[in-house]
């Protein structure tokens, strides 16, 4: 019998052909356990929950590490519904022949279109325009009111060129920008030119962030970081929020080091409303939904389910993070 805990409802209903009905339909629907609440289940209840179950369908806010998988032994396959997986060790799963999925791909254009959703706010200063009407402070028409930054035909500077990263470097095209990017190494196929660090934060007036949350990248864009950035620059980051010194980045709008932020992704989340960054001056937010489109959200359930049930079958796919593992598994079923 193959039981597998789905840690949040999913996206596309439970009608014939969604994501849920597919998998209640392979495995039985007496062995597909929901967890039914908006908010995730705390790690103790991830524990309980996941007792004999041999596939866990999990989300960013699941930690899935050696020591949850030494206490549930019968897991052998884990599916990240979503395309960053920090919060599970791979290596971990690696090492015990649990298969690890996750959602690349389909959710690239809902990201992109996040990413300049943010760009084009906080270049353009959408919230203060919005606060000055909502403040009656919107006087007659006046050519020197409300400045802001142009977009079209600056340079984009895109950090981590990965496939969101691609896509918004498209995008950039539309508004004959220059891009420029910077990451561990060259890619051919990426769309714009290839330069260090020093020189992309020292060119972009937009910086746009699409590095994944790794021991390298927590922390990188510091004081440092936004003190090499031009002043009129505006910085945007749809990857992890752990990947920037939020201390640093409140400090770096706060003197002007910087013009403004477009934030998807920050520490903690959810951000408390009294937070720091909250206030802080020139910052648009947007509470993690980069990929929080119904049709987007939808494909992403579909490939964790395709991907959970390729893991349970141990076969591999091309969204497997470790196909090792199927290895790992087999040698232990012999052994
Ligand atoms: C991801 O896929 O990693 C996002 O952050 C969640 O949509």
């Amino acid at each position: 019998m193959t039981r597998v805990l789905v840690t949040r409802d999913l996206p596309g209903g439970a009608g014939d052909g969604s994501p849920l009905a597919r998998l209640r339909e392979a495995l039985g629907a007496d062995h597909v356990d929901v967890w039914p609440e908006f908010d995730p289940p705390s790690p103790e209840v991830l524990l309980e929950r996941s007792e004999g179950c041999a596939g866990i369908l999990c989300m960013i806010t699941d930690r899935i590490d050696g020591a949850f998988l030494d206490a549930r032994p019968s897991v052998r396959a884990v599916a990240q519904l979503a395309v960053g997986y920090d919060n599970i060790d791979v290596p971990a799963c690696t090492e015990r022949g649990v298969a690890v999925t996750n959602t690349p791909d389909v959710l690239s254009d809902a990201t992109a279109d996040m990413a300049w959703a943010l760009l084009m706010a906080a270049a353009r200063r959408l919230p203060a325009g919005r606060d000055a009407i909502e403040r009656g402070e919107w006087g007659q028409w006046n050519p020197t009111w409300m400045l802001s930054s142009e977009v079209t035909g600056r340079t984009l500077g895109i950090l981590g060129p990965g496939r969101i990263a691609s896509a918004v470097a498209r995008r950039a095209s539309g508004f004959e920008m220059t891009v420029i990017y910077a990451g561990r190494s060259e890619k051919p196929d990426f769309p714009g030119t290839f330069v260090s660090l020093d020189e992309l934060l020292a060119r972009s007036d937009f910086v746009s962030v699409h590095v994944p949350l790794t021991e390298e990248t927590r922390g990188m864009c510091d004081a440092s970081f936004f003190s090499r950035m031009q002043r009129h620059a505006v910085f945007v980051n749809t990857a992890r929020g752990p990947v920037v010194d939020q201390p640093a980045l409140i400090a770096a709008l706060e003197d002007g080091a910087i013009a403004a932020a477009g934030l998807d992704v920050m520490t903690p989340e959810p951000l408390p409303p009294d937070d720091p960054l909250v206030s802080a001056p020139n910052v648009v937010l947007s509470p993690h939904v980069g990929s929080a489109t119904l049709e987007t959200r939808t494909k992403m359930a579909h490939l964790a389910v395709d991907g959970l049930l390729a893991g349970l079958r141990g076969e591999r796919v091309r969204h497997m993070l470790n196909p090792d593992a199927l290895d790992a598994a087999r040698t232990k079923d012999r052994s």
